[in-house]
């Protein structure tokens, strides 16, 4: 069973992410190495549906590490991601008495994780925490790296802190129980950390993808090798780049795990969160990434292409071609005010090969264009 080394600057240094099928066993034990004998309580966040498939077994292991454990459960859906359930996580972790030697368990999805990170990260300021993801996103993403917050209503993770976990634990056995559409979302996640990784990482979701056709076939031996060599690129991104420095513009910047976010962001506002699951839109905004490179002359035809056969073997993506140009444009350009009038466009050079064009503007005649492009109906 991998377990993967994580290196941090800031506490607790390293940590690390165990991978393999049946791992909800081994919490309990991860539990107690990670937090000591001094730890007696922990606080379990996670979303009814998820509780309801994994958390009997993982209350179990934890008390059978004699932690006195108590859960609380949020409702489903990004609007979770909200300071009115920050305040009620925050409740939760006062009412059962949590102190800075316990420890928060996150298990879920990207919400849960995100959410109850950020609740860890605030709460007598900074406790320790405990991912275990449960959708192949945040097993190969939201749940390395340290990223935690929450939506504002003008906009996505405008609040948050960069708290690292002090164990992830990711069961591969939790996959068989996502629905499609989520699976499709975190194979997304997959190609876009291929394609600004290295052609050798993109090769391996892509022959994954070819093996298993759709949908992906999660007993295949090749998915735990798969999702360890992603948790790898992302733990040696965060590890050389934790907190995303602003003036980094090299090809190792955090930044590059931004590929698609750009567009993906403009497709779930203009949404509402309710068309498009995160990692459909982020397989939507690689494609108008690529073909922006492909339109600024840095990116070839046929690499754009095997970016958008790797997309298609995701999954079906819901159709984005019915939606305003210009509201898009509108949402892109209040991402642009956020970044103090300086967006960066995470581009390809070719698969495998990032560059950030920084602060570059984008004509919006060349975003239309290349929006259009993109979502353009193909048989
Ligand atoms: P999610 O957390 O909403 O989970 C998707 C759905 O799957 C939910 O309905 C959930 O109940 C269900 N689910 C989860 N595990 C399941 C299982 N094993 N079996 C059956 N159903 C299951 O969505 P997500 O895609 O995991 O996460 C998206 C969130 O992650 C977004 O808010 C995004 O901003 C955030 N994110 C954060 C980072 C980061 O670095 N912190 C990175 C990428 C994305
Ligand atoms: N998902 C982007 C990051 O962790 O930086």
């Amino acid at each position: 069973m991998p377990r993967l080394p994580v290196r941090t600057r800031t506490l607790p240094h390293k940590y690390e992410i165990t991978i393999g099928r049946g791992t909800l066993r081994d919490v309990g034990q991860v539990a107690r190495d990670c937090l000591g004998e001094r730890s007696q309580r922990l606080a379990l966040i996670s979303n009814r549906k998820v509780f309801s498939l994994y958390g009997r077994t993982v209350m179990e292991v934890l008390q059978a590490q004699n932690f006195s454990v108590s859960s609380w459960l949020i409702d489903e859906g990004e609007s979770q991601k909200s300071l009115r359930t920050l305040a009620s996580a925050l409740q939760f972790l006062t009412d059962t008495g949590l102190q800075r030697s316990d420890g928060v368990v996150a298990l879920g999805g990207g919400v849960v994780g995100d959410l109850a990170g950020f609740a860890a990260a605030v709460y007598l300021r900074g406790v320790p925490l405990i991912q275990v993801p449960t959708t192949l996103l945040a097993q190969v993403d939201s749940s390395v790296g340290g990223k935690t917050g929450v939506n504002l209503a003008a906009g996505k993770n405008l609040v948050g802190s960069f708290h690292q976990p002090q164990a992830v634990v990711v069961d591969l056995e939790t996959l068989t129980t996502l629905p499609k559409r989520e699976l499709t979302a975190g194979l997304c996640e997959c190609v876009k950390q291929g394609a600004v990784g290295s052609r050798k990482l993109f090769k391996q979701t892509n022959d994954f993808l070819l093996e298993s056709r759709s949908p992906a076939n999660l007993t295949s031996p090749q998915l735990e090798q798969l999702i360890a060599a992603h948790c790898a690129f992302k733990a040696a991104i965060v590890s050389g780049d934790e907190r995303e420095s602003l003036v980094r513009t090299d090809r190792r910047s955090r930044k590059i795990l931004n590929f698609g976010h750009t567009i993906a962001h403009a497709l779930e506002t203009v949404t509402s969160y309710r068309k498009f699951r995160h990692g459909e839109a982020v397989g939507h905004g690689m494609l108008v990434a690529a073909e922006l490179s492909k339109n600024l002359g840095l990116l070839a035809q046929s690499e754009l292409e095997l970016l958008r056969e790797a997309i298609e073997r995701c999954g079906p993506l819901p159709f984005a071609g019915d939606l305003d140009e210009g509201e898009l444009i509108k949402a892109i350009a209040h991402d642009k005010k956020r970044a103090a009038g300086r967006l960066q466009w995470i581009l390809l050079e070719r698969i495998g090969r990032p560059r950030i064009l920084d602060g570059g503007d984008v004509s919006p005649a060349l975003l239309r264009r290349s929006l259009r492009a993109a979502f353009k109906k193909r048989k």
